[in-house]
């Protein structure tokens, strides 16, 4: 057999070595270097650069993937102006991640369709961005597969799972009511991410109502007292955002 090409090698050892972004473009990278007489220095950082930025990416693009967030929204999506009550200073320390270092929690508390679930994908997208692991979860379907879990003997498996990201988001909470082993699992994840991991979660639900939710008031004050003793809480009194794009539809149509 023929010894293989200097590209060939080039080539080869690219692919084993995973680097697509180069492997992809390494034709185009050779042909500006040699027309700008580009330094070797400066060509090497250039193309380790890209291909590190393009690795990072298609990390934080396959993590934002696996979070589970059931749609892709982020602060700049945001408006701000339409829900002029929520104190900005607040949201703008919730950016800065310091609530992910402390172990604090985060309730985005109001009326239905003000953004609550917006705001906690856009940061648990930011978290991403700043290689935290995140997982979003909606409460009903949690309580579900710990109740699961349970009965087939692989609670403990369970637990560690939704434990074990840094940033947990249960969506939802107290949509639907919840029978006394379901409140009892919850209770076990809260006390186990308690002052180690932060939580987001998002109710319409005032926290006098989460006694009725969980149906025990013992078990809700114990939940209670730790969702709320290191947290912020974002309340968002407002008009729905989802009746003003109704109601702009509505009037569109009119128009027409
Ligand atoms: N201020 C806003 N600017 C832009 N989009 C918004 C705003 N508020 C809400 N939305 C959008 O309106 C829809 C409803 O918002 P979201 O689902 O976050 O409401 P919610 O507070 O979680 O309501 P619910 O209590 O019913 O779950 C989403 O598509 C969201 O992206
Ligand atoms: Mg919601």
């Amino acid at each position: 057999m023929m010894n293989e090409t200097i590209i060939e090698r080039i080539n080869n050892n690219l692919s084993v070595l995973g680097m697509k972004h180069t492997f992809e473009n390494i034709d185009h990278y050779l042909d500006a270097a040699i027309k700008n007489k580009t330094p070797m220095i400066d060509f090497l950082d250039l193309l380790l650069d890209r291909e590190a930025k393009g690795k990072i990416n298609r990390s934080v693009e396959n993590q934002i993937r696996m979070a589970g967030f059931p749609g892709r929204k982020t602060f700049e999506l945001y408006d701000f102006s339409f829900q002029p009550q929520i104190d900005i200073d607040m949201i703008n320390d919730l950016r800065t991640l310091r609530f992910m270092s402390n172990a604090e929690n985060i309730v985005f508390l109001g009326t239905p369709g003000v953004g609550k679930t917006h705001l906690a994908i856009a940061l648990g997208i930011l978290a991403i961005e700043h290689k935290y692991s995140a997982y979003f979860v909606n409460c009903h379907m949690l309580i579900q597969n710990l109740l699961k879990a349970s009965h087939e003997n692989r609670l403990e498996d369970r637990l560690k799972q939704y434990s074990k990201y840094k940033l947990l988001i249960i969506d939802e909470i107290g949509y639907l009511p919840t029978h006394i082993e379901g409140a009892n699992l919850f209770f076990q994840l809260i006390a186990r991410r308690y002052e180690k991991h932060p939580t987001i979660f998002t109710t319409n639900k005032n926290f006098g109502e989460w006694g009725d939710i969980f149906q025990d008031l013992t078990i809700s004050s114990a939940i209670l007292d730790r969702v709320l003793h290191h947290s912020t809480v974002v309340k968002i009194i407002g008009e729905s955002y989802r009746l003003k794009e109704r109601k702009e539809f509505m009037a569109s149509k009119q128009n027409r």
